[in-house]
């Protein structure tokens, strides 16, 4: 048996919280490792949909431990209101079933104001970000003027913190003409919420490596996905940390070694949400019908996804820098009923070939997909749970999707169902 971390392979909304839910079941322990409240993930268990952004998936199962690693930004009001909202629904959360890295930075008033300000700044170049504070969180981690979750347990060095971190943020305030924020507007929250938040803080990587020579099975579940990393993704139009496996380690504090299997969850076309380079989009009827059929609406926003075919570049791209092991291949029962579906094989641009995706933001934005044009198929592969029961035509596209993205599907997901699931390879098991 070996651990396990799950990313997506695209641009997020994959489908990956029914297959962390799946794989769940069969941890001891899930862990969050990188991104925020800025992530969505949707499940159901007996007819009961919870819609998780902050708290990781094992949450709604009893028995199971979910830890939030310090690689994760967090709101602390945020994560205080899904805690109510799953209470609503009958779950339970305590120091018993979370943790959270003391390490772990926080996500201020400060930080949405200031993620707001700089979209609007931008303009026509805006990211398209959730809005709730996520980079500039980020930002200040990096510069070091963060405030952790052990940082809530000393007022006097709460409030020294809190003037530095202002002398920045207001500075930039003022320079777009906004008010300044007073210390006392953020600490004196953050002093009520202190006392229902630090009863988690754990050293969590001290936990992990308890947990770990105890021999639990231990589930990654990463946020986002590979494209929208802030190192490999379409960067500008990107999130703010990394959301390949790598950022596991370093995320939790497991250590390299800690982590046996990365399972990509790969949508069977390609779907993205806010701004930034999308070669295979599609803005006519087809793209219409993807995102209708797929009901493609972001979970945390609400906005419209835009639709387009596979792109296999970029999941093979995606493939190599995550060190992904086999993939969950989800969403194929939308792609029903197409007369042909196209595959995109490599791209054009000025003359060139490429069978990558360049770094150049202005080589990215301008790229031709090449295709592959597949007869479809007008059986229905919803629901099916095994290979038989598919057509042979989309048996077909799997396989030319395993053929050029150079890796396996482990496991073929049909419906939202958690039983409609083909298991070809278990990633728990070595
Ligand atoms: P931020 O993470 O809020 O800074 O947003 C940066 C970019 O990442 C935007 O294009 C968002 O739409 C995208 N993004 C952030 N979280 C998710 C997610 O969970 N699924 C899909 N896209 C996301």
């Amino acid at each position: 048996m070996t651990n396990v971390a799950v990313i997506g392979s695209q641009w997020g909304d994959e489908g990956k919280g029914k297959v962390v839910d799946w794989l769940s079941e069969r941890a001891h322990v899930v862990v969050r490792f990188q991104g925020g409240h800025n992530a969505g993930h949707t499940l159901v268990i007996d007819g009961v949909t919870y819609k998780l952004s902050l708290l990781p998936s094992g949450i709604v199962r009893s028995g199971k431990l979910s830890i939030i690693g310090n690689g994760v930004v967090i709101d602390p009001n945020a994560l205080l209101s899904e805690i109510e909202a799953v209470g609503k629904l009958g779950v339970k959360v305590t120091p018993e079933n979370l943790r959270i890295a003391e390490n772990a930075p926080l996500i201020l008033p400060v930080h949405q104001k200031v993620d707001l300000m700089a979209e609007t700044i931008r303009g026509k170049g805006k990211i398209g970000t959730t809005g709730r504070g996520i980079g500039p969180a980020y930002e200040d981690k990096v510069a070091r003027r963060a405030i952790r979750v052990c940082d809530l347990a000393d007022e006097g060095l709460l409030r020294d913190k809190l003037e530095n971190l202002l002398v920045y943020h207001n500075a930039l305030l003022n320079a777009a003409g906004a008010p300044s924020m007073k210390v006392e507007e953020i600490l004196e929250p953050l002093l009520k919420v202190a006392p229902k938040i630090l009863p988690f803080s754990t050293p969590v990587w001290l936990l992990l490596h308890q947990l770990k020579r105890e021999g639990k099975r231990i589930l990654f579940e990463g946020a986002q996905g590979a494209l929208l990393d802030v190192d490999f993704g379409t960067y500008p139009y990107v999130t703010s940390s990394n959301t390949m496996a790598g950022a596991a380690t370093v995320g939790s504090g497991i250590g390299m070694g800690g982590i046996g299997y990365v399972l990509g969850i790969t949508k069977a076309y390609t779907t993205r949400v806010g701004s930034g380079p999308f070669p295979t989009e599609l803005t006519d009827e087809v793209g219409a019908t993807l995102g209708k059929v797929g009901n493609e609406f972001g979970t945390v926003t609400g906005r419209p996804r835009r639709c387009g075919w596979f792109d296999a570049v970029l999941v093979r791209q995606a493939i190599k820098i995550g060190g992904i092991n086999g993939i969950a291949l989800t969403k194929l029962d939308v792609l029903d009923g197409f007369k042909t579906i196209k595959i995109c094989v490599g791209y054009k641009h000025d003359g060139k070939l490429y069978d990558y995706l360049p770094a150049s933001m202005k080589i990215q934005a301008e790229v031709e997909p090449i295709y592959e044009e597949m007869a479809g198929w007008s059986e229905s592969t919803h629901g099916k749970r095994s290979w038989a029961d598919l057509p042979a035509q989309a048996i077909k596209y799997i396989r030319r999707i395993e053929e050029l993205i150079e890796c396996q599907v482990a496991l073929l997901s049909t419906s939202p169902k958690r039983e409609d699931t083909i298991l070809v390879k278990d990633p728990f098991v070595d």
